[in-house]
């Protein structure tokens, strides 16, 4: 995997966004994995500002969502549906029909992650997935001890991450759901380029384990090892715990500049 250490988050937003920009440059109708949580947040701001200034025609893309909670009531503020709605689909100027993501009210959930991998199959495949990582190591909502195998499925929240999130739902953890439909590893790695992005101190951990520990569905994000495009893009807080820090910072910057990532 190629590890990417930028000064800050406006930094790593840029260079992701960057990244999304050249994508849709060659394939107007490229299919963009999105996260949600407050990590890619400057991608999109980057994204949308490069729209906005003519740099890229985001016009014909298409919107995916990596996972969502389950029970929250349709159209609540806090489902991944009304997030990346509100982060990504809107800002981009985009229409919801362009915005596919598996429904987190669907009263037969097994059947709504069937669907949701037909969709996605469907559509040809994920082009782009841009993804966060959880402090326990999680990607999209696979908590560990998830299988690197795995598939779209109903997954039960660890408390650490609810803990996390409860600052979306008023600092209370419980009204953060216990569940959640969330892309498996396995559907993650189908796409044909993966981003992650870190920011923060309290991922550095999460990151040196993920890059530099053993392949581990203990660590569900470590299955970037096994992906044959992963960028893992990181800030100078998220990176303190690399022992290869430097090798990636001149491995990079000997990298041509017309290369993107
Ligand atoms: P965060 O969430 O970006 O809000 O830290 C990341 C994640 O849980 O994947």
């Amino acid at each position: 995997m190629e590890v990417v250490i930028v000064p800050d988050a406006d930094a790593g937003g840029e260079i992701i966004a960057e990244a999304m920009a050249g994508l849709l440059r060659r394939k107007p109708e490229a299919l963009l994995g999105v996260a949600t949580g407050s990590t890619p947040l400057p991608v999109y701001r980057a994204l949308a500002a490069k729209a906005a200034a003519g740099d890229v025609d985001v016009s014909r893309a298409r919107i995916c969502q990596l996972d969502e909670y389950v029970g929250l009531p349709a159209g609540h503020p806090e489902s991944y549906r009304s997030v990346v709605l509100r982060e990504v689909v809107e800002p981009l100027g985009l229409d919801e029909a362009s915005f596919m993501g598996p429904d987190g009210s669907a009263g037969d959930v097994p059947a709504a992650c069937a669907r949701y991998e037909r969709e996605l199959a469907e559509a040809g495949g994920v082009d782009l997935q841009l993804l966060g990582i959880g402090t326990d190591g999680h990607i999209g909502f696979n908590e560990p001890c998830s299988s690197l195998a795995s598939r779209t499925r109903i997954k039960t929240l660890t408390r650490q991450t609810r803990a996390d999130n409860a600052r979306f739902f008023g600092g209370d953890i419980d009204q953060v759901p216990h569940h959640v439909i969330t892309q498996g590893i396995g559907t993650i790695l189908e796409a044909r380029h993966l981003v992650l992005l870190a920011t923060g101190e309290n991922k550095a951990e999460a990151v040196a384990q993920t890059v530099e520990g053993p392949l581990s569905a203990m660590v569900p994000a470590s299955a970037l090892q096994t992906h044959p495009h992963a960028t893992v893009v990181v800030d100078e807080a998220a990176a303190s715990g690399l022992k290869l820090a430097d090798y990636f910072r001149a491995t990079y910057e000997a990298k041509p500049h017309w290369q993107g990532l």
